[in-house]
């Protein structure tokens, strides 16, 4: 059977008979990219997806507090075993850097992969530039290369490569940089049909940073890491400035504390503050979303009068190569957003919708970590891990992780 036919007898199954309905009208190349896309689908999973969209999320779960650990209150001495430890496996190249940047950025509307947008500071430096910065830094100081991976998407690989090339990797040694691609999925309506682009293809999008993990174990990252003696691996974002992609002290700790992953905390602002904070769910590490709890538990502080849930989630985790194995290569759960689109209807028309009305699917790295039996939280200083770029203007902008960056690293 040919792929056309492979296609329609799924379609057809499936009830997305819309797919094939403009077909004959594109160009050759695009025939065979959508055919392609057909025969890559997921159907059962997207059925099951969408049947699970107006189900209750499960509200059993038993949200505990975890204890973590506030950096700042180390000791002098304990800050220096720590720091000593972290630098002896990067000394002995066993560390190694993830960064994610194959979302969309859609709040922050930059034309191109969100890494490639430009920090108006002195020097004017992109976000790419400055981590290569900090890792020609690091070189310098322990003499070692660390292998530094990026997961991007379908839409911004090229983009991201081409970045790099064009910008000779930014003297950081090219051979230690991989960039490999996370996986996609489907958009949909309210009523479960696939969207198409305005394209006649199928309208599809990264599938959430907690595709980290399929994709590094897909695209044989975790065995180029294994094969390279890497132990620890950071991953982390690609919207915040001053991450911290080499804090010794993490991994030092974690070492120290035998556990298999770090999740890097900062205090929340306020109780109020709209973050994901670490938890227990069910006696797991987790993170609990700001709309999953409830007023009382936000505010409620512990004998010092901190906030029992006040640790931040910032998208900064160690993980020991054994945590990653640990949670393999399974799909994480998908959490739906109902978005804005822009689409073809089923009558060939290009539509753009005026209200949120389109599924889009992500998965969360945070998902990972109830695979774990165990994991520490280790809170740092706001002003010294945290400046996000997400939003046009306002909060999270680049104004405000403008000012941040400076602070940080004491510029005019
Ligand atoms: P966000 O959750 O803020 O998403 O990403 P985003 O796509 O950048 O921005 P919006 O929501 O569309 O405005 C947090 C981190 O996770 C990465 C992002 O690149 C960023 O480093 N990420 C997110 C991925 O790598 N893949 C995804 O599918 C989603």
């Amino acid at each position: 059977m040919d792929n056309f036919n492979k296609a329609q007898e799924i379609v057809k199954k499936y009830h997305q008979e819309h797919l094939l309905k403009f077909y004959d009208k594109l160009e050759e190349d695009k025939k065979n990219q959508l055919l392609e896309q057909i025969l890559k689908t997921d159907f059962e999973l997207l059925n099951k997806i969408y049947e699970d969209v107006n189900k209750e999320k499960s509200t059993e779960d038993k949200i505990t507090p975890i204890s973590y650990t506030d950096k700042s209150k180390l000791t002098e001495e304990q800050l220096e075993q720590y720091r000593k430890k972290g630098e002896e496996a990067i000394r002995a190249n066993k560390y190694a850097i993830v960064t994610m940047a194959g979302g969309q950025g859609t709040r922050l509307g930059h034309n191109g992969p969100k890494g490639t947008f430009v920090l108006k500071v002195n020097p004017e430096k992109s976000l790419f530039e400055i981590f290569c910065d900090k890792l020609k830094e690091v070189k310098e100081k322990y003499n070692v290369v660390i292998p530094w991976y990026l997961m991007t998407s379908t839409e911004n690989n090229d983009a991201t490569i081409e970045f790099f090339e064009k910008n000779n990797y930014f003297d950081y040694p090219k051979e230690a940089v991989k960039f490999f691609i996370q996986d996609e999925i489907p958009m949909l309506d309210k009523n479960g049909k696939i969207l198409l682009t305005e394209e006649g293809l199928i309208k599809q999008g990264p599938n959430g940073h907690g595709g980290i993990f399929e994709a590094m174990f897909n695209n044989g990252i975790v065995e180029d890491m294994k094969k390279r003696g890497i132990e620890w691996v950071f991953i982390g974002p690609v919207d915040n400035p001053i991450v911290q992609m080499v804090d010794e002290v993490m991994i030092g700790y974690a070492i120290d504390k035998k556990v298999l992953a770090v999740g890097k905390s900062i205090v929340k602002a306020n109780p109020s503050e709209k973050v994901g904070v670490f938890c227990k769910r069910n006696g797991r590490p987790s993170v609990v979303e700001y709309t999953e709890i409830s007023k009382e538990m936000s505010e409620e502080t512990d004998e010092n009068g901190e906030l029992v849930f006040g640790e931040s989630h910032i998208n900064c985790n160690l993980f020991n190569i054994k945590a990653i194995e640990k949670i393999g290569v399974d799909k994480l759960p998908y959490h739906k957003a109902i978005k804005k689109a822009t689409y073809m209807d089923e009558n060939g028309k290009i539509v753009t919708s005026q209200e949120p009305d389109c599924y889009k699917f992500e998965t969360f790295i945070f998902d990972s970590f109830g695979k774990l039996d165990n994991m520490e939280i280790l809170r740092g200083k706001r002003e010294e891990e945290f400046a996000p770029v997400k939003n046009k203007e306002g909060v999270d902008s680049p104004e405000t992780a403008i000012a941040l960056y400076k602070a940080y690293y004491n510029i005019k």
